[in-house]
């Protein structure tokens, strides 16, 4: 079986590489398969506290790929249920930096939504254009996008099928900052290395609280969130935090 994604991994941060260059990356079965095992891999390894995602230097993802979907029936299509393994992804608790280049389309688009800072570079392009061949989004465009960005933004790019600039996507929510796309993979790579200087267990409840925010009412992501910072009391490395910063000294945390 070929290997449709490079994983490697610098120092605490463990890296994956979208790699069919050929299809621009369109997320078959196969590269869902690699990507979210590696994911799921990285998740259980303790020496990892961030994980990289990024594509090519001329495309992140352009979506699903419309030849393993092409003349599958609706029933091949429903117990295939492909999009479970979507759910997976969402369960990952470390923080994902994605670095987007190029076409971030459809699944590309929806994959880059389950990331947590995205570093879009001026060459990104970012839409849902499935409307264009018959269909709509299926791996969660509806709901993030509209989460992300607001009805009005969200029904322009899923029912026009437009695609976003990278500014446009700065302006809107969508991604977390726009840098030339030279600097993209560098940029990504200096902040999710940034992170790994933070607390890893810190950093995991924190980005639980945050995604819970698209989920609970207010009442109760505050309770969540009240709950997630009174457990960080337990940790080393909340006390470690505090102290250091008490005397004046760079922390050492250990995640624990
Ligand atoms: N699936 C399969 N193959 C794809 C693909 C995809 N999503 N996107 C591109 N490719 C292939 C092309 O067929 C082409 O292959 P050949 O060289 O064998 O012809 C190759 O990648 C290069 O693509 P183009 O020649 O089209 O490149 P371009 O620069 O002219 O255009 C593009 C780039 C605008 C991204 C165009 O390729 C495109 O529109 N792609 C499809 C985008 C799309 O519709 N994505 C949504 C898919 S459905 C989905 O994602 C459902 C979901 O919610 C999960």
């Amino acid at each position: 079986m070929s290997e449709l994604i490079i994983s490697s991994i610098d120092q605490h941060v463990g890296m994956i590489k979208l790699h069919r260059p050929e299809v621009l990356n369109a997320l078959n079965l196969e590269l869902m398969r690699q990507l979210v095992e590696q994911l799921e891999a990285f998740e259980q390894d303790e020496n990892i506290y961030v994980m990289l995602l990024t594509g090519s230097d001329k495309v992140w993802a352009a979506g699903a790929d419309i030849n393993d979907m092409a003349s599958t029936t609706m029933v091949e299509m429903y117990n295939r249920n492909q999009f479970a393994r979507w759910e997976r992804i969402k369960k990952i608790s470390k923080p994902i930096v994605a670095a987007v280049n190029g076409y971030a389309l459809g699944g590309g688009c929806e994959l880059m939504m389950h990331c947590d800072i995205i570093v879009a570079a001026e060459n990104a392009r970012i839409g849902q254009p499935e409307i264009n061949i018959g269909v709509m989004p299926g791996a969660g465009g509806t709901q993030r996008l509209t989460r992300a960005v607001g009805k009005a933004t969200a029904m322009d790019v899923v029912l026009s099928g437009r695609f976003l600039t990278a500014r446009e996507a700065l302006e809107y929510g969508l991604v977390s900052r726009v840098v030339p796309a030279e600097n993209c993979y560098s940029e990504a790579l200096r902040i999710a290395h940034e992170l790994c200087t933070k607390s890893p267990i810190a950093l995991r409840l924190a980005k639980d609280a945050v995604l819970k925010a698209h989920e609970m009412s207010l009442t109760d992501g505050l309770e969540y969130e009240r709950k997630l910072f009174y457990m960080l009391f337990a940790t080393h490395d909340q006390k470690e935090g505090m102290a250091a910063f008490l005397q004046k000294r760079p922390p050492v945390y250990n995640g624990t």
